[in-house]
Parts: structure tokens; sequence; C-alpha cells
């Protein structure tokens, strides 16, 4: 009986079959590499907003505040997009015939909110709340870049998981003093631009980081009133409240001077009463 099939049909099988095995792994990289792509992240696009509005314009050429428009950022997990009336507190005494303008003018007589385009939108079975990061000292630059510079918004980072998670397995390297977290320009410390902290009634078991105090300007060296505080011994931490041999002064505080980043993100870590990496990278931290 003549053979079905011959030697070369059987090669040809092998062959196919590598062949497929190819394209199977050959597809799955590419999707691997699309769900990565900034075409699906939309990190760095610009989005095709109703009104061209400029961050660059509104925050580093006039000097409005991030909180002036977003007003909810320290309070809620949202920051917010602020409502038409926030732009006609000056757009209906500046550039009132503008076309460019003409959207936000329709939107304020109609009531009708403006139809932004969400730049950063993560699926819904992620919990982010904005409130816990800004009160724990991570700046609106860490996350959104330099915005004061964006003629237009982009986003600066993926908000992928792997990037959430590779500030929770380590925040010390991103933690600043609260009082720093909306300033676009924030450095890290370093021996000639150095930081002093010091820490106030700090409320034990309270998760605040209000109870730290924190200055670019050397607290010794700025005029008498704060000169006149009780100055650390060396590394010392704590505030010299029980310290009768100190000044008589109500609140005098004990400044530690840090010098890079890592010693003043231990310092803040500890402060601020930050979870171990364990506890901030377990799953039901951002899927509930
Ligand atoms: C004058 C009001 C105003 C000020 C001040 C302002 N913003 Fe905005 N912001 C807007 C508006 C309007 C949008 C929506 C349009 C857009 O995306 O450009 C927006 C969008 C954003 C977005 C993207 C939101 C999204 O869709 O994902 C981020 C991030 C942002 N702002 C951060 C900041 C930061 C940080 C500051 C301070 C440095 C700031 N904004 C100051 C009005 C403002
Ligand atoms: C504190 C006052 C103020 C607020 C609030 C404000 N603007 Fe403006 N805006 C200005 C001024 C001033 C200019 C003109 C800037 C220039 O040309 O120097 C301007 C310019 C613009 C322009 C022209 C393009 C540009 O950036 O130069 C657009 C578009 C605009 N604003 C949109 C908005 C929108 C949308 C909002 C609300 C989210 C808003 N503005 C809120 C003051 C304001
Ligand atoms: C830890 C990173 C992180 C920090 C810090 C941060 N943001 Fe965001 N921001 C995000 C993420 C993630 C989203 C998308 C949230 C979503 O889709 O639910 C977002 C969204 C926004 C939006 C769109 C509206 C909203 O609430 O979803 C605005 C506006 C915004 N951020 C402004 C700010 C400002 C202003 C600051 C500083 C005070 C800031 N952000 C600090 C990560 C951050
Ligand atoms: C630059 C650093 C940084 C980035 C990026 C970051 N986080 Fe966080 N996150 C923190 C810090 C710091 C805390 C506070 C931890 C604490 O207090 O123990 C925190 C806390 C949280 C919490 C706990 C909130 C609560 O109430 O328990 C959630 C949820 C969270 N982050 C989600 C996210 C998600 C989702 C992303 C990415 C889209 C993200 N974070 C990106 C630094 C970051
Ligand atoms: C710090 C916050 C955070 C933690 C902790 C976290 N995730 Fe995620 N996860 C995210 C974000 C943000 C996304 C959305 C990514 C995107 O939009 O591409 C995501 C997406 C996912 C997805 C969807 C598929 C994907 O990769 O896009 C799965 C599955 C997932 N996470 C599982 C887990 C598991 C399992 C754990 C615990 C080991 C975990 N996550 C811990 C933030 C987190």
């Amino acid at each position: 009986m003549a053979q079905i099939f011959d030697r070369s049909s059987n090669a040809l099988a092998r062959a196919s079959l590598v062949l497929t095995g190819l394209i199977v792994i050959a597809l799955g990289v590419t999707l691997d590499q699309l769900q990565r792509s900034p075409w699906v992240t939309r990190q760095g696009q610009r989005a095709e907003q109703p009104v061209p509005f400029s961050h660059k314009h509104h925050v580093q050429g006039l000097g409005l505040q991030c909180q002036y428009c977003h007003v909810t950022v320290e309070k809620s997990s949202y920051a917010g997009i602020p409502p038409t009336k926030t732009c006609m507190n000056c757009h209906a005494q500046i550039w009132t015939n503008a076309d460019l303008l003409k959207p936000v003018r329709d939107s304020y007589a109609t009531g009708e909110s403006l139809p932004w385009i969400r730049v950063h939108d993560l699926p819904d079975y992620v919990y982010f709340n904005h409130s816990i990061h800004v009160n724990k000292g991570i700046g609106c630059a860490t996350c959104h870049g330099r915005v004061d510079q964006m003629p237009l918004m982009y986003a600066q980072n993926t908000l992928q998981m792997e990037w959430c998670l590779d500030c929770h397995r380590n925040p010390a390297k991103n933690l600043r003093p609260t009082s720093e977290i909306y300033n676009m320009a924030w450095k890290a410390p370093t021996s000639t631009k150095p930081v002093w902290c010091a820490v106030t009634d700090e409320k034990t078991g309270v998760p605040t980081a209000d109870s730290v105090n924190c200055t670019t300007q050397d607290p010794a060296g700025s005029g008498p009133e704060l000169a006149s505080l009780s100055l650390p011994a060396a590394g010392a931490v704590h505030a010299a409240v029980s310290d009768t041999s100190a000044t008589m002064l109500p609140a005098s505080l004990t400044y530690k001077k840090f010098t890079s980043q890592d010693e003043l993100g231990h310092f803040l870590l500890v402060h601020y009463k930050i979870r171990t990496p364990k506890d901030l990278t377990s799953c039901e931290v951002c899927h509930r």
C-alpha cells in the first residue's frame, strides 16, 4: 500500500508546526509590547482638548497654584478638574473675545461642563487616592512631571502596575517635606543645599505627617527668633520638650540636617509612619 504521507510531507508538517510556534511567540511578544507601548498607555500623548489649556501659561506664567483649580487634591481621592466658573473668574475680563475661549464662554452660558478628555485614567479595578500620597510627602511632579512646563498636558508616567510598585517597594527615594508637594522644582537635598527637619508634638499612633517641619533655610542662621531655639547635639531627633537644661522657649525645636535623599527619605519614612514594602505591595492595597 502506498504511504499516504511521504517523507517530504512529514518534514513539511514539522516545519509548519515550528512556524506556528514562532508566530504564536511573536504575537505574544508584540501584544505584550503593545500593551506597554505609549499607544496603549497614552504616555506622552497630548489629547485633543476642547480648549488648548496651557499649564505652562497659567502656572509658570501667571503663578497660579495647583490647588486654585484642583481644589480637592489634598482632601479626597480625586484631584478634580475645575468647573468653567473657575476659568471665568478671569476670562470674564481677560481675552473675552478670543476664539480659543469660545467653548469656555459657551460652557458657562449653557451650564454644560467642558468635555475635557482624561489624560490619566486608571482602570476601575484599581484603587487610587490622591490625598494619602500628597499628605505623605509625594509631590505632584514625582508622578505628573513638570506640569508647570507643559503647554499641553500629557502623562509623564505609564501608570502601569509596575510603576506604582516600583515606588511602593522603596518610597524613601521619593519622600519630601509635605510643605514642598506643590513645588515643581523641588530637588533632593545635597551637601551644598541641605534640608533641616524638626519633629513637633508627634502624636503617637496617628498616621499624620503634620508633625514634621522642614525648611531649606538653616534654622540656626535665620534671625534671632529661630537662632535662640535650642539647637541639637548632633544627631538628636526628638523635640527637647522635657529637656529642662534647654532654653525656656515654649516651642523649642531640634532640627536635624540632611544632605542626601537617602537620609531624608529614611527620616521621613519613620515620621510619616509609612508601612513596610511588604504591606504596600500586597494586592489588596490597590485591588479591593
Ligand atoms: C487655572 C487652572 C489650573 C491650574 C492652576 C492647574 N491646573 Fe491642572 N488642569 C486644569 C484643567 C482645566 C485640566 C484639564 C485639561 C487638561 O488636561 O489640560 C487640568 C489637568 C491636569 C492634569 C491631568 C488630568 C487628567 O486628565 O488626567 C494634571 C495631572 C494636572 N492638571 C496637574 C496640575 C498641577 C500639578 C498643577 C500645579 C502645578 C495644576 N494642574 C494647575 C486646570 C488647572
Ligand atoms: C487667574 C486668572 C486666570 C484663570 C483662573 C484662567 N486663566 Fe486662562 N488666561 C489667563 C490670562 C491672563 C491669559 C493670557 C495669557 C497671556 O497671553 O499672557 C490666559 C490665556 C488663556 C488661553 C489662551 C492660550 C494661552 O494659554 O495663552 C486659554 C485657552 C485659556 N487661558 C484657558 C483657560 C481655561 C480653560 C481656564 C480654566 C480652567 C483658565 N484659562 C483659567 C488668566 C486666567
Ligand atoms: C502617587 C502619584 C501621584 C501623585 C503624587 C499625584 N498624582 Fe495626580 N494622578 C495620579 C494618578 C494615578 C491619576 C489617575 C487617577 C485615576 O485614573 O483614577 C491622577 C490624576 C490626576 C488628575 C485628574 C483628575 C483626577 O483626580 O483623577 C489631576 C487633576 C491630578 N492628578 C492632579 C494632581 C496634583 C495637583 C497633584 C499634587 C498635589 C497630584 N496630582 C499628585 C497620580 C498622582
Ligand atoms: C512615588 C511614589 C508612589 C507612587 C508612584 C505610587 N504610590 Fe501609592 N503610596 C505611596 C506612599 C508613600 C503611600 C503611603 C504609604 C503609607 O502611608 O503607609 C502610598 C499609599 C498607597 C495606597 C494606600 C492607601 C490607603 O488608604 O491605604 C494605595 C491604595 C496606593 N498607594 C495606590 C497606588 C497606585 C494605584 C499607584 C499607581 C497608579 C501608586 N500608589 C503609585 C507612594 C507611591
Ligand atoms: C500599588 C498598587 C498595586 C498593587 C499593590 C498591585 N497592583 Fe495590580 N495593578 C495596579 C495597576 C495600577 C494596574 C493597572 C495597570 C494598567 O492599567 O495597565 C494593575 C493591574 C493588574 C492586573 C491586570 C493585568 C495587568 O497586568 O494589567 C492584574 C491581574 C493585577 N494587577 C494583579 C495584581 C496582583 C496579583 C497583585 C498582588 C501581588 C497586585 N496586582 C498588586 C496596581 C497595583
